[in-house]
């Protein structure tokens, strides 16, 4: 909000943006987690949450969005709040006509308790938070920046198969350099000591330079392969990703590279543990095989999905102070 935006947690998630994973020290995930069993137990009673009772969350988002709107919407009703739902706003609202993302920040405000934005370009989630001067917004992807509530998610769900955060051996696959559901997942595990990840994309898609040193700091084990050979036996988990082709100016570059590396049943019997989990943001375009979707270690359609509501009821009712 206004000057704050983007500012640590330390604990307290009332009032705050929800920008990046830079922001999240290891209590603010566990904690996060410890209210995303509270809301498992709320989704299951037969009564209906007033948490959120009284309060009005806009949804805006300026790119598609399945999971993320969906969840995002449906954990604002399942705790006894309402919605505003500004899908396609540059069709749908005043931005159609010229209004800047600052002012549309602003109208909404006045109306809602919170925003929840998706928009396509790097740095305009610090631009809105600005402009929103008394009310949280929270980032629902921007671009090839950050998911913040995805690695929320998606941690939950390592956790709640392995049963800690720390000691990790995990693949991520795909699009390294556009994919912000990565970007996040790797500052989030970062937090956490001796973990290991193996990074498999086509060279092109490779983290940006700048990132892979940026994030090595952190302390997390970086490994690049270029090569499903060297994927590590029983990893912890796998995390693949689609190849973004809305990031691409030229289709024939998108061409050459999508769907390199595709998980199917072969490489999860060549490569993956009993105890590997098989995870992907979604949506997927081919990286993963139907085929893959029965094995009882591929959660990206179970679990993973699951755990979107309750983490961003759990978010929701941390950042808007109801818990
Ligand atoms: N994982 C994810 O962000 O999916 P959507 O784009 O459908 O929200």
């Amino acid at each position: 909000m206004g000057n704050n935006a983007a500012e640590k947690i330390n604990l307290s998630f009332k009032g705050k943006d929800i920008l990046s994973l830079d922001q999240f020290s290891i209590k603010d995930i566990n904690l996060v987690l410890k209210i995303t069993e509270k809301m498992k137990d709320i989704t299951r009673d037969t009564k209906p949450s007033k948490i959120l009772e009284g309060t009005i969350i806009a949804l805006i988002f300026y790119e598609p969005s399945s999971r993320t709107f969906g969840s995002f919407s449906v954990s604002v009703k399942k705790l006894g709040g309402q919605t505003l739902e500004i899908l396609d706003p540059q069709h749908f609202s005043s931005v159609s006509k010229g209004e800047t993302l600052e002012d549309t920040i602003r109208v909404f405000e006045a109306y809602c308790d919170a925003i929840i934005l998706r928009h396509p370009q790097k740095g305009a989630m610090e631009a809105a938070a600005k402009a929103a001067f008394f009310i949280p917004v929270i980032n629902a992807g921007d671009g090839i920046g950050e998911h913040p509530s995805q690695t929320l998610l998606d941690i939950a769900t390592i956790n709640e198969k392995h049963g800690h955060l720390d000691g990790l051996t995990g693949v991520i696959a795909g699009d390294l350099l556009n994919g912000r559901t990565v970007h996040s997942l790797i500052k989030g595990l970062s937090l956490f000591k001796n973990n290991t990840l193996y990074l498999l994309s086509p060279k092109e898609l490779n983290l940006s330079r700048e990132e892979f040193s940026n994030f090595s700091q952190r302390g997390i084990r970086l490994i690049e392969i270029q090569s499903e050979k060297d994927i590590p036996q029983n990893a912890d988990f796998w995390y693949w990703t689609r190849v973004q082709k809305e990031r691409f100016h030229d289709i024939q570059k998108y061409e050459q590279v999508k769907n390199k590396f595709v998980v199917t049943k072969e490489l999860v019997t060549k490569f993956a543990g009993k105890n590997t989990i098989i995870m992907h943001p979604l949506p997927r375009v081919g990286e993963i095989q139907p085929e893959v979707d029965t094995d009882p270690r591929a959660v990206y359609l179970k679990s993973q999905i699951r755990n979107g509501m309750y983490v961003r009821m759990a978010l929701l009712a941390l950042v808007l102070g109801k818990i």
